[in-house]
């Protein structure tokens, strides 16, 4: 039996998308065919994929609760990797040095994530400020979209609900790049995209059909 490489996405303020980045690292191991577990120590829940258990796993995925209770402070030292979620807020900043402070304390490295990011200057500032702070290649960004709460309702992966976009090539990127730090085999990004266009092609005939029918 293997150990696990545990993953735990975690965050000071609530609502800023650890749940979602928590249930596509789970996607992303679905589609790759990697065994893992999921536990959720939300009590409200949340999660699409609490409670999975595939025997012998290669990772487990730690969804937590915002704050940093004492339970996610327990068990994060175990963690060989932490996923810090962060709406681009200059009122997350304080709290965020601090998070920073306690996984270093821990030992336990991390990467930051940017979620619901727009297009204002406020959050090009706060992601400079960001990578100055943790260095560019610990921080990813994940744009603000409304193809994540429908895909959600869906029980979808954001990354099949709407293929080649650019919040799923976000999505990837940020589970390619924790798959890495965890000595995981990237997705094949190529492999998605012919996905897309094989769909894209097997889309075709019906949109001529409804151009021609003007419908
Ligand atoms: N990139 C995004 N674009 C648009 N909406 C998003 C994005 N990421 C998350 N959301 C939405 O924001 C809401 C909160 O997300 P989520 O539940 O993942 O946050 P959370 O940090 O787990 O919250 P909590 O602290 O309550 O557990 C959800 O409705 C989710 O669909
Ligand atoms: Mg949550």
């Amino acid at each position: 039996m293997q150990k696990p490489k545990t993953i735990m996405v975690i965050s000071q303020k609530g609502g800023v998308g650890k749940s979602t980045l928590a249930d596509e690292l789970a996607f992303s191991l679905d589609r790759t065919g990697t065994a893992y577990a999921f536990y959720d120590l939300d009590g409200q829940g949340g999660s699409l994929h609490s409670g999975h258990r595939d025997p012998d796993p290669a990772v487990a995925v730690v969804d937590t609760p915002a704050g940093l209770d004492d339970r996610t402070l327990k068990v994060l030292p175990q963690a060989d990797l932490a996923v810090v979620a962060v709406n681009a807020s200059g009122r997350d900043m304080s709290p965020l040095k601090k998070t920073f402070g306690v996984l270093d304390e821990a030992g336990v490295p991390y990467v930051v994530v940017v979620t619901r990011c727009n297009r204002y200057n406020v959050a090009n500032d706060f992601i400079d400020w960001l990578c100055r702070k943790v260095g560019t290649d610990r921080v990813l960004t994940v744009p603000q979209a409304e193809a994540v709460p429908q895909a959600y309702l869906a029980k979808k992966s954001v990354v099949d609900y709407q293929r080649g976009g650019k919040c799923a090539d976000a999505v990837i990127a940020f589970a390619n790049a924790v798959r890495a730090r965890v000595g995981l085999a990237p997705e094949a990004v190529k492999e998605l995209r012919r996905r897309d266009e094989a769909d894209s092609m097997m889309q075709a005939p019906a949109k001529v059909l409804a151009d021609n029918t003007g419908r």
